[in-house]
């Protein structure tokens, strides 16, 4: 049996999924990866752009750069891989998207349930009040402040060294501890908590990435190719 023909066998016989997404679903978008040829943090320093004390120093830069990311993102497309996650959320039982990315195009693609561990890029919060608001194609001159308060707002994502918003992390670990098939898609798996998910299925994991992560030698299938791919494969018979 190829590792295709498992996968499939596995994908048919599970009705409760966990599928754990990171930046590489979105790579044949064109928005750009992190890590990896052509990845964000080849160019740019986290710790100049993606930190609490980043934006204490300097939230100009800061909101220049999640702008930019904002305009890149509002001119992609979902895929064929966000499309056959959608599709398969409406054939099982029970379906938990999880995902790192902050595009939001899990939810264009048309994706109900989603766990979005790392927030969106999309959300606008204030940093003193519990304001917040979806920005769509938002240009601002200089950093936006609060209407409530009048404090900085900030993007709705998470940043290193901060916390994961605890409802949503507390259901995505629920959903891979109860799935009977966890599928992880475009992930580097390098960055923890996120990659401490896949350890923590009893469930098999399929894994589809172009290429070896941290995680290969423990999945029980790992599918090598791109994720538009290889995502809407599973359902062939
Ligand atoms: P990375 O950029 O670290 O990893 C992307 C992964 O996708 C790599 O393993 C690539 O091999 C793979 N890949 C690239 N193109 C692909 C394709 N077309 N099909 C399938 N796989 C492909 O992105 P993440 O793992 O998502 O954090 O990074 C995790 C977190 O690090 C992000 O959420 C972000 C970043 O700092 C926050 O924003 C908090």
């Amino acid at each position: 049996m190829t590792p295709l023909e498992r996968a499939r066998q596995l994908v048919a016989g599970a009705e409760r999924v966990a599928v754990l997404t990171g930046a590489g679903i979105s790579a044949e978008s064109g928005i750009p990866t992190f890590r990896g040829a052509g990845g964000l943090w080849r160019k740019f320093r986290p710790e100049d752009l993606a930190t609490p004390e980043a934006f204490e120093r300097n939230p100009e830069l800061v909101w220049e750069w999640y702008i930019w990311r904002r305009a890149l993102i509002g001119e992609a497309q979902p895929n064929a891989g966000h499309l056959a996650l959608a599709q398969w959320e409406r054939r099982v039982q029970e379906f938990s998207l999880i995902t790192q990315n902050v595009d939001g195009l899990h939810d264009r693609a048309g994706s109900r349930r989603i766990l979005k561990i790392h927030g969106d890029i999309w959300l606008s919060r204030c940093t003193a009040c519990s304001y917040q608001r979806m920005d769509r194609n938002a240009e601002y001159a200089g950093p936006p402040r609060c209407p409530e308060c009048e404090a900085l707002l900030r993007p709705g994502v998470v940043w290193f060294g901060e916390q994961l918003p605890r409802l949503v992390w507390d259901t995505a670990e629920r959903a891979v501890h109860d799935c009977q098939l966890l599928v992880v898609a475009g992930t580097s798996a390098q960055v923890y908590p996120a990659a401490g998910l896949i350890g923590q299925s009893r469930a098999p994991v399929i894994e589809i990435n172009i290429e070896d992560t941290p995680y290969t030698p423990a999945v029980s299938v790992a599918l090598r190719g791109v994720s538009g791919d290889l995502l809407p494969q599973l359902f062939e018979p």
